[in-house]
């Protein structure tokens, strides 16, 4: 459930837009920024606040692969699957970091540490192949020697 607080800037939000539906997606943003995630509590505030259906505001959140609609792991590795990577062994790395992880791409590690999922281009494409973890560390030029190294450092912190 969203705070007060966070409802009074959704509120704030809309009256920013000529139509208040509008705001869904900064909305959207707010929520996940507070809550970490989209559980469908969560969703449904926005709904009621927004004047949309929760159906129309989930389309959105499930439309864009930034909205998390399942509660993360501690770490997400957004693994590049583009063509520049695929070119350079991504698609059997990402297989091999799956069975590392013992989850695919999509899912969350049993131990609930890390989420594994594929991304489009992460503008590394000279030092491919290349995944992002937590939305800030680029990891790059990959090897499966590299990808074993960086989560087994991940599933220790
Ligand atoms: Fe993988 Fe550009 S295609 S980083």
């Amino acid at each position: 459930m969203l705070s007060e607080k966070a409802k009074s800037e959704i509120k704030t939000l809309m009256a920013t837009y000529p139509d208040q539906r509008s705001a869904v997606m900064p909305a959207l943003h707010l929520a996940q920024h507070e809550v970490g995630w989209l559980p469908d509590d969560v969703v449904q505030d926005i709904a009621d606040l927004i004047g949309l259906s929760k159906t129309e505001v989930n389309g959105v959140a499930t439309f864009y692969t930034m909205y998390a609609r399942e509660k993360p792991g501690k770490h997400t590795i957004m693994f590049c699957a583009d063509l520049p990577c695929a070119l350079r062994g991504a698609e059997e790395m990402l297989e091999h970091l799956e069975h590392k992880l013992g989850c695919k791409a999509g899912q969350t590690s049993a131990d609930g540490k890390i989420t594994l999922k594929e991304a489009e281009c992460l503008g590394g494409c000279d030092h491919a192949p290349v995944m992002l973890i937590d939305g800030v560390e680029h990891q790059q030029d990959l090897t499966n020697q590299k990808i074993d190294e960086i989560v087994e450092r991940l599933q220790k912190s």
